[in-house]
């Protein structure tokens, strides 16, 4: 059994080709990025109080005004199908029976209608301009329709970056359906289960929220299209005008961006470097949090991805001032490693951990976490 995430990741390294597993795992560059942002909790300590038996600790909060059971959203995490059949909508239904909330990428391998409809809880859109403004309206509208509860838009993604061990693996050529894949396909067999469900699903990925007038986007054009769609802040105006819910900025990552952000009228922010898989070499979100939170001052909620793999990082996270945090890889390799009941353990992990350290530290609620519970000296 599973007992920490990094069992899930082991697993899904078992299960998947090399491809698909790095896809998941890596970051970009040198992977700076990706291993601070997991590191840099250390350097957070608790500070308990003891010799205090409290009851079973209090995990809910809300976002936005919507009620979760656990302080943790599900970020979006593009193409899962790919990791699992149907994977987007087998994790959307994961969330929601846990009571949070599932955040549904736009590079996503399954429907947006069909996600929304496997989940019991509610779900945000995040947004990417791919394909031009027609485009992307039309999928605001779609995700409108579908009963989506807020729009992310992600802002760190002006290009794709660069990440090495995609590009050795041979991820774009993969997807070219002609000969300069097979060099790169032998990888495949070794993983007979993983490719007998993925081809049973459907094979070869493309993006059914992105639909172009000659059909869905395919997964090679990926780059190019983000590159020519930059999410700029003069884009906020007219989204604003087809979608009147809660916008969420995420990809804040300098305490500037995060005001200019609540002035265009951001509802809510999210502290992430993507996961250590856009630019590499900026700091730990962990570390950005206190700078982004002074300069928000309390107008809009603040909440911050990366790097989270331990119940006890989501607790340093609150306690440092996030709203609630989003997970990524933590629940991607779980969905890699045994689908829903993979994402399940890993759900589990982190509400034991939180349940556990908060009992530890001798605190009843998420609510009442503050700074006075950890110091930040090694900082
Ligand atoms: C992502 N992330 C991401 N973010 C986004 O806004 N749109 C997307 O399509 C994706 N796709 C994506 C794919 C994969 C495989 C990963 C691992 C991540 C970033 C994601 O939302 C989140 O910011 C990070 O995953 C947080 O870091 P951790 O939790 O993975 O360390």
């Amino acid at each position: 059994m599973a007992v920490n995430i990094q069992d899930l990741r082991l697993a899904a390294r078992r299960r998947l080709p090399r491809s698909v597993f790095d896809y998941i795992d890596g970051g970009a560059e040198g992977e700076v990025t990706l291993r601070e942002n997991v590191r840099a909790f250390e350097d957070v300590s608790f500070r308990p109080r003891s010799a205090v038996k409290p009851p079973a600790p209090d995990l809910r909060t809300t976002v936005l005004g919507t009620p979760i059971a656990v302080p943790f959203v599900f970020a979006p995490v593009g193409s899962s199908r790919m990791f699992w059949p149907r994977g987007e909508e087998v994790a959307a239904a994961v969330a929601g029976s846990t009571g949070t909330i599932y955040s549904l990428s736009t590079l996503s391998g399954c429907r947006l209608e069909d996600v929304k409809k496997s989940t019991p809880g509610p779900a945000w859109f995040q947004l990417y301009l791919c394909g031009g403004r027609d485009v992307a309206s039309a999928g605001i509208q779609r995700a409108k329709d579908a009963g989506y509860t807020a729009l992310i838009l992600t802002i760190d993604t002006a290009v794709a970056g660069l990440r090495e061990r995609d590009v050795r693996n041979g991820a774009k050529e993969l997807t070219s359906k002609s000969w300069p894949m097979l060099p790169y396909a032998g990888q495949f067999l070794s993983r007979p289960r993983w490719l007998a469900s993925f081809f049973g699903d459907g094979g070869l990925m493309t993006f059914p929220n992105v639909m172009l007038p000659e059909g869905p986007m395919a997964y090679a054009d990926v780059g190019a299209a983000l590159e020519q769609s930059t999410v700029t802040w003069q884009d906020i105006k007219w989204i604003r005008e087809l979608w009147k819910g809660p916008i969420v900025i995420k990809g804040v990552q300098i305490g500037e961006d995060a005001k200019r952000a609540v002035d265009e009228g951001a509802n809510a922010i999210v502290v992430s470097n993507h996961g250590g898989r856009q630019l590499d070499g900026v700091s730990a979100t962990i570390r950005i949090l206190p700078e982004v939170l002074a300069a928000v001052g309390g107008r809009t909620e603040v909440l911050m991805d990366g790097g989270i793999r331990r119940g006890s990082d989501i607790v340093k996270a609150l306690c440092l001032g996030a709203r609630a945090v989003l997970i990524g890889r933590a629940y991607a390799y779980g969905l890699a490693a045994a689908g829903g009941p993979g994402v399940t353990r890993a759900v589990e992990i982190l509400k034991t951990d939180l349940t556990r350290t908060m009992k530890l530290l001798g605190c009843g609620s998420v609510a009442e976490l503050d700074r006075s519970y950890v110091s930040c000296d090694r900082w």
